[in-house]
């Protein structure tokens, strides 16, 4: 018999193109501290120089890969490069990049426990790791009420922790009948915009939504939330949620989560803490203050997908019940049931997220983890709080500049003493430079620049770099 004609990559193809792509990212890792940081395609080049219409037979993976240096490459703004100081991090290293190979191939669609246990129950070991790697309260730990999941984003776990509070305030009643009832929000004028979005999609809407002033350094008022607290139930309103930061997007500021948790456990509210960027330094037993008080938490999150060596995505995203979650977002329909959800052993992750369907995100973590080591993660986040340190040690000294705040970690935020102006000036000039790319901020109301220290490639020779060619501009 004839053997019907495929269009697959066999094995053996895939083998050998396997190795070239592999090639490419290694061949890239190495190069990428040549390329301009910031890319400086126009809008529309790259969507230009791709053809107009799909090819009708398929192509050789060689001419794949020219077009990737050619088109794609140019157009790429280069996150793993040693010298991005912008936004947060979101690095990638080796182990993790491999993990997901690996994921890839293995192919898995996770979302019940039966459709592949071991997808379930690596996360469930792995985020149970974490809570000790970080030493997390431990009612996140798996054995005990609580539990772990990881999630794409920080916005889908606050999103998650939202619905969960807005159900368990008012008696799931919110899941079938819609809100019937003026449920209020508090977040701080600092807390990143995703909890806006959520408190939009959750049907809380905008204005529920209490923006809790900040001090000094940006850390929410503890004073205020309960100035504002008594003031919507004076209103009528029902007060259900709280979110605090450690560390926010702007300055890098923590909230006193203890005072904010005591609050919320007195007033029967949800306290979200959202620790996206920051989390990660409580790998580091004397970075670990910035969790005081975690144990008043409901829920946490953090992103291993900025600064702990674990491409995107990937946030963990812990619950101290996770009945309140479950019984949330929990729906079984016929074509899921199977006998392991219904024995109730099983965790079925599906009804801790909003898609049912979900990737093999563990295993990059696990291969993160198990190359590294703790002593491996603690030493290169150890490295990047000095080099931020001793970044924020010479704008100290140096008369044309000034800091914003007192860098917590690894996050500086900084002026120049002649105004708005010049910084902008200075921070163009650099990122058109292409030799390092920077972000700004604005605190106390005037621009502020941003150098965040967490490449995976970065060294104090980057720093250095970036504090010389600051001083050439100024
Ligand atoms: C404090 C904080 N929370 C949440 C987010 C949103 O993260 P994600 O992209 O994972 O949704 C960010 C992003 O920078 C952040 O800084």
């Amino acid at each position: 018999m004839e053997t019907p004609k495929s269009y697959h990559m066999t094995p053996d193809e895939f083998r050998a193109r396997g190795r070239e792509a592999v090639e490419w990212v290694a061949r890239y890792m190495e190069r990428v501290e040549s390329l301009p940081v910031l890319s400086r395609v126009r809008p529309g080049e790259v969507y230009e120089a791709l053809p107009d219409a799909p090819p009708t037979r398929g192509e050789p993976f060689k001419a794949v890969l020219a077009d990737l240096d050619r088109i794609i490459l140019p157009g790429i703004t280069h996150w793993q490069s040693p010298s991005f100081f912008g936004y947060f991090p979101a690095n990638a290293s080796g182990p993790a990049i491999l993990g997901e190979l690996l994921s890839a191939g293995l192919g898995v669609q996770g979302m019940l426990w039966t459709t592949s246990p071991a997808c379930t129950e690596l996360e469930t070991r792995v985020l149970d790791w974490l809570v000790q790697m970080l030493e997390l309260p431990g009612a996140f730990r798996s054995n005990r009420r609580g539990g772990g999941v990881i999630q794409d984003s920080a916005s889908s776990a606050a999103l998650c922790a939202l619905i969960a509070a807005r159900e368990r305030a008012t008696g799931l009643v919110t899941n079938r009948r819609g809100i019937d009832r003026r449920l209020t929000a508090y977040v701080s004028d600092q807390t990143h915009s995703s909890l806006e979005k959520a408190a939009r999609i959750v049907g809380i809407g905008s204005d529920n939504l209490r923006v809790v002033p900040t001090d000094r350094r940006g850390a929410m008022d503890p004073a205020a939330l309960e100035r504002a607290l008594a003031a919507d139930r004076e209103q009528g309103a029902t007060p259900f949620f709280v979110c605090a930061t450690v560390g926010t997007t702007s300055s890098g500021a923590v909230d006193p989560v203890a005072a904010l948790g005591q609050i919320c456990r007195r007033e029967g509210l949800w306290l979200h803490v959202d620790g996206a960027m920051a989390g990660t330094a409580a790998l580091c037993p004397e970075l670990r203050w910035i969790h005081d008080g975690l144990e008043l938490a409901d829920s946490y999150c953090f992103n291993p997908h900025k600064w702990m060596f674990t491409n995107f995505d990937c946030d963990c995203f812990w619950v101290a019940d996770r009945a309140a979650l479950v019984d949330a977002l929990t729906i079984l329909p016929e074509y899921l049931r199977n006998r392991a959800t219904e024995s109730g052993a099983v965790i079925d992750y599906r009804d801790w997220q909003v898609p049912l369907g979900r990737r093999f995100r563990a295993l990059k973590l696990w291969l993160v983890i198990r190359h590294y080591g703790l002593e491996g993660l603690r030493h290169h986040v150890r490295r990047h709080v000095e080099l931020a340190r001793r970044f924020a040690g010479w704008v100290r000294q140096d008369r044309r500049f000034e800091l914003a705040v007192e860098p917590p970690l690894n996050l500086v935020c900084f002026r120049h003493r002649g105004g708005d102006a010049e910084s902008s000036r200075i921070m163009e000039a650099l990122n058109a430079g292409g030799e390092l790319l920077l972000t700004h901020t604005r605190v106390d109301d005037r621009m502020t620049l941003r150098l965040c220290v967490g490449g995976t490639w970065t060294e104090a020779r980057h720093v250095e770099r970036a504090w010389a060619l600051m001083r050439e501009l100024a």
